[in-house]
């Protein structure tokens, strides 16, 4: 496997005094650069001089020779054109999993990157972020240098990253083609079906005793009811730190369950990578020659990546975290909450076909730093026990919030019991896309953009990150303006008109346009990308372009411009079962600085497909599959 050497340099502000801009906080601000060589065994010498000549407001003169600077000066102080600070170079250390605040901020130079970061921080008071270093790769963006803003720099890790796949041309860098191409799919590689690796401890709790509802709300039927009218199960949603503290004891669980779980998708958020499942069940020991018994099952869960395989091409490595245990033998809180009337309804009901699920089906939506959002589907289920057939009732949508306790894992609040109902349009349940304001990614300002999935097409609904969970203040998008007026499902105001059965759309800072990533319910286990068709580059910004655009801000050019033609991204292998594959996503993020969604062109796509094979076997009733794709 061909492997691109990047090279970090890290550089430490030592001295602090009577700069401008560090005003109270007295921690250190720190500053990472970090350039590519387009070859395997080039020199180490980068930020190749002489830089492009920087033209525009902000620009340093040549950037440092950082020839002289890595490896030479790894670890030593070194004073950059800055008059007020000195700092310390430290190279080949990246830092992946920490979080971008505007990945995209193009820079000239090291030295405007450096002014970049030092000018962020020197504005109003941004709350928790704070730009801690930055990483500047010369050459990355067309023909454009690309600066990345780091929030914090923790989990350090060896600057080496892999490609996918064994490439025949020099990537990345070096092309310095001012043409706008289009993004186009180069290569692909499956790393297979994920595996779980489920936590062996559980924090040990009296768990609570679930609520009897009166016989009469206890029979089979619709009752949104049950939905709205009841808090919260105490015993449903992972546990946390303030549900149980963390002094409470660990123990080892007497059987580590075996699980079966159906959907998988999520995102990366504060430096995890969330997978979340729709139905799952655990089931004691499970192995060739012993079918398990079922323990539990929950209509949702969550686990999180370990070790990032995918990066170096293989299978994901799962982990359920110990805030999802509700006893020793493996029983699953879930992920989404339950109400008291969904519970008590599903534990009399739910073995004689009836129940009622919160499935949530979309990718996560970016919220601000610590918080992402999801509106999950509220589903009916009431199952035919003669022919074993599902009949599916949306009942709308709910809002989950959704946080990592650091030592529990991923949990969520729910928010709204139910946000859209049956008849209106689910807005928000197959996904949506942040759209960031001038405080930079992670920050509150901006819109959340939500997407409506209508029978011929996709709408679009927009309202601001504070306001998520206020019916009231959406607007949707009718066509050449926002009307405060909700679509009905029969509305034509389409991003894109045709029929989706699952959706991604993110921005790519290397292609400075849109993506949009689907499967379509043809049931023909593949994936389609079609690209927005600006005539000019996409930089994220909130000053219009153009003043004819009221309340423009970059995301809103989605709806401005034609999409590409339909092309084929991933076609997935006919599962064994023989039925198609189903709840396929892009997991935003998943390759660090390379992936698509950060300045890079790589992604992670999954799905799932039925293995054919009972869910008390290893090969589980469902398998989560994972492949990295690589565009140009
Ligand atoms: C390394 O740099 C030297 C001097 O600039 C150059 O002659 C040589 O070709 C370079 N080697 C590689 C592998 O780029
Ligand atoms: C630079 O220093 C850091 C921290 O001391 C170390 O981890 C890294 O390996 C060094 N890099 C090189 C190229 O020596
Ligand atoms: C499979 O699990 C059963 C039940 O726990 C156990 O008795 C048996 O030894 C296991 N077989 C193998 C091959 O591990
Ligand atoms: C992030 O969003 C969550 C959920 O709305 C909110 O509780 C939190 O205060 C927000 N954080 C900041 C820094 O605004």
């Amino acid at each position: 496997m061909f492997r691109l050497m990047l090279t970090v340099i890290l550089l430490l502000v030592t001295s602090v005094g009577g700069s401008p801009h560090v005003h109270k906080h007295q921690h250190k601000d720190k500053v990472i650069a970090r350039a590519t060589t387009s070859t395997p065994d080039a020199n180490l010498s980068f930020f190749p001089g002489p830089v492009t000549p920087c033209s525009g407001p902000g620009c340093a003169t040549a950037g440092p020779p950082s020839s002289r600077l890595c490896p030479a000066n790894n670890d030593t102080a070194w004073t950059g054109s800055s008059t007020a600070q000195d700092y310390t170079v430290i190279c080949d250390i990246d830092f992946p999993a920490t979080y971008n605040i505007y990945p995209f901020v193009l820079a000239g130079s090291f030295e405007e990157c450096m002014a970049q970061c030092e000018s962020f921080n020197a504005k109003r008071d941004r709350g928790e972020i704070h730009c801690e270093g930055f990483v500047f790769a010369p050459g990355r963006v067309l023909s454009s240098d690309d600066c990345y803003l780091k929030s914090s720099l923790d989990h350090p890790s060896s600057a080496t990253i892999s490609l996918i796949g064994t490439p025949s041309a020099t990537p990345a860098a070096s092309s310095s083609s001012s043409v706008f191409s289009p993004p186009k799919f180069v290569r692909s590689q499956l790393h297979g079906a994920s595996v779980n690796h489920p936590t062996t401890k559980w924090v040990y709790h009296e768990p609570a005793k679930p609520m009897k509802l009166e016989d009469n709300l206890l029979k089979p039927g619709i009752n949104v009811d049950l939905i709205t009218k009841f808090d919260i199960a105490s015993d449903t949603g992972p546990l946390t730190s303030a549900l149980s503290p963390l002094n409470d004891e660990l123990v080892d669980l007497s059987v580590v369950p075996h699980i079966s779980r159906d959907g998988g998708k999520g995102g990366e958020l504060n430096g995890h990578h969330l997978f979340i499942f729709c139905d799952t069940a655990s089931f004691t020991t499970t192995n060739e020659t012993h079918k398990g018994d079922m323990v539990g099952f929950t209509s949702s869960s969550v686990a999180v990546d370990e070790g990032w395989n995918g990066i170096s091409g293989n299978s994901l490595s799962l982990v359920d975290g110990i805030g999802q245990w509700n006893d020793d033998v493996g029983r699953m809180r879930g992920f989404s909450p339950m109400t008291h009337g969904e519970e008590s309804f599903n534990i009399v009901l739910s073995g004689g076909g009836y129940r009622y699920a919160v499935w949530p089906t979309s990718s996560i939506i970016s919220l601000n730093k610590t918080h992402a959002i999801q509106y999950a589907s509220l589903i009916y289920d009431e199952v035919n026990m003669f022919t074993q057939e599902a009949k599916f009732t949306a009942l709308g949508n709910t809002l989950l919030t959704i946080s990592v306790d650091e030592h529990y894992g991923p949990t969520a609040e729910r928010t709204v019991k139910q946000m859209f109902s049956l008849a209106e349009v689910k807005w928000g349940t197959i996904g949506g896309i942040r759209s960031w304001g001038s405080e930079g990614i992670g920050g509150m300002d901006g819109k959340v953009y939500l997407f409506g999935q209508a029978p011929q097409g996709v709408l679009v609904a927009r309202t601001d990150p504070s306001k998520v969970a206020d019916k009231d203040s959406f607007e949707y998008w009718a066509g050449s303006t926002w009307t405060s007026g909700q679509l009905p499902p029969t509305a034509t105001s389409f991003l894109i008109e045709h029929p989706i059965m699952d959706f991604d759309l993110f921005y790519s800072p290397y292609h400075k346009t849109f993506i949009m990533v689907y499967l379509t319910p043809h049931g023909d286990n593949t994936f389609y990308y079609r690209s927005l068709q600006a005539p000019h580059p996409i930089i994220p910004a909130y000053t219009t372009p153009n003043a004819d655009i009221p309340d423009y801000d970059y995301v809103s050019e989605i709806l401005l411009h034609p999409w590409s033609e339909e092309q084929t991204l991933y076609k997935a292998a006919i599962p064994p079962s023989g039925n198609f594959i189903y709840a396929g996503g892009v997991h935003a993020g998943y390759f660090g600085d390379e992936d698509i969604t950060k300045g890079g062109k790589k992604m992670l796509i999954s799905w799932t497909e039925q293995t054919g094979e009972d869910a008390n076997t290893p090969k589980s009733g469902y398998a989560h599959m994972t492949a990295g794709v690589e565009m140009e």
